[in-house]
């Protein structure tokens, strides 16, 4: 059991060593990429929406808490019949979205920020902890392996410190390396009851995107940590019981690279198959085609007459028949879930699901 209190911040060690620095180099290149590609797409968050749903998904996944898209699928179109984890999901989107939205207002990450994301993502109130009792267990032994600090007066107070290095204005250490200490501190605190990986995953997109190397939540960290999940565990403790920064940096600075180039990939490829998707449309069904109509297939795997009719602002029977239309033409497949009709975008939904 590890009875030392958590360190405020920042670390005393150096953390720009010669390894560190060699590949931060390799992140800011992909990372700047993506940022370059995605700058130039008109209507990137109708594109990012979509593809967020596997953040949510894998960072959830990571949590032991699993589905697939067809789970996702049909807690999205249907509320219904939806399996908890796949609501889970969802609301992890969800928190994505608003903290997102909070920071576009308030221009900094604050711990109010935090507590109200993580109420999104486990859907109650219990906020900050304030009975001790909660530790940090291995999987499979179930030995505890870390105790984190206990008391809502002592977590604020390291809370208002990670507030101030997530928040401050300093250029003597590049961001990228910030974002890993500041995961690693964040996940140390481990402020709540549960939900703190999730929210924590949830912080180091806006953070990206606070420091202004991402203008959208479009960087998702959670696949590469799927694929290298042992190192995850493993590099906390390194940190705590060795003040092994480096190898952490490393292994975030690793996980931005590859994530950003796997990003920038599927970005692509949905823009252009909205590309393909317009030119179709506009071929076989130019009476229906405006820009609003492809924005609303693209939002979402699947839409419904509801969206239609709001969304391009026409009567329930010409959004009817819109989506007839496409259907026949083969852009999209339908299927009654529950008492409604859903339009499923099969060819966005395909590149979503297999995107791995
Ligand atoms: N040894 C450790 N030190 C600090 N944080 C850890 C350690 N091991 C795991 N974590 C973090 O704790 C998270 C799990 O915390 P939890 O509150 O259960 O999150 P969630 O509910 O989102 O499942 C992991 O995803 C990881 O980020
Ligand atoms: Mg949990």
């Amino acid at each position: 059991m590890n009875m030392e209190k958590l360190p405020m911040l920042p670390p005393k060690k150096n953390l720009e060593t010669i390894k560190v620095l060699k590949q931060l180099s390799k992140a800011n290149k992909s990372l700047a990429e993506l940022k370059g590609f995605s700058d130039t797409i008109p209507n990137k968050h109708i594109l990012i929406n979509a593809v967020m749903i596997n953040e949510a998904k894998d960072s959830s996944e990571i949590e032991n808490i699993i589905t697939t898209h067809d789970d996702l699928y049909k807690a999205l179109s249907n509320s219904s019949s939806t399996s908890a984890e796949a609501k889970e999901v969802v609301n992890y989107r969800s928190a994505l979205w608003r903290g997102f939205e909070l920071l576009k207002s308030n221009e900094m990450l604050t711990t109010n920020m935090i507590v109200e994301i993580q109420s999104i993502v486990e859907n109650n109130l219990s906020g900050i902890r304030k009975l001790p009792g909660t530790v940090l267990r291995n999987e499979r032994t179930g030995k505890t392996i870390y105790t984190p600090p206990n008391g809502e007066s002592e977590i604020r107070s390291l809370l208002g410190n990670l507030e101030k290095y997530m928040n401050e204005d300093s250029n003597d250490i590049d961001p990228l390396i910030k974002l890993a200490v500041i995961h690693y501190q964040f996940e140390s605190i481990h402020p709540f009851y549960d939900g703190n990986g999730r929210t924590g995953r949830i912080l180091n997109i806006l953070y990206l995107v606070l420091m202004g190397l991402l203008d959208s939540p479009i960087l998702y960290l959670s696949k590469y940590i799927i694929r290298n999940k042992s190192e995850y565990y493993r590099l906390f403790q390194d940190v705590r019981v060795n003040e092994n920064f480096e190898d952490w940096i490393v292994y975030i600075l690793k996980g931005v690279e590859e994530t950003a180039v796997e990003a920038l990939d599927l970005v692509k490829r949905i823009n252009s198959e909205m590309g393909i998707i317009t030119k179709e449309i506009k071929e076989k069904l130019p009476k229906i085609y405006s820009k609003e109509l492809i924005d609303l297939l693209f939002y979402e795997f699947y839409t419904k007459i509801t969206y239609i009719e709001k969304g391009l602002s026409i009567t329930r029977k010409t959004a009817s028949s819109y989506l007839s239309m496409l259907e026949k033409e083969g852009f999209l497949v339908s299927e009654k879930l529950g008492k409604e009709r859903i339009y499923q975008n099969k060819r966005l939904y395909d590149l979503i699901k297999y995107d791995k």
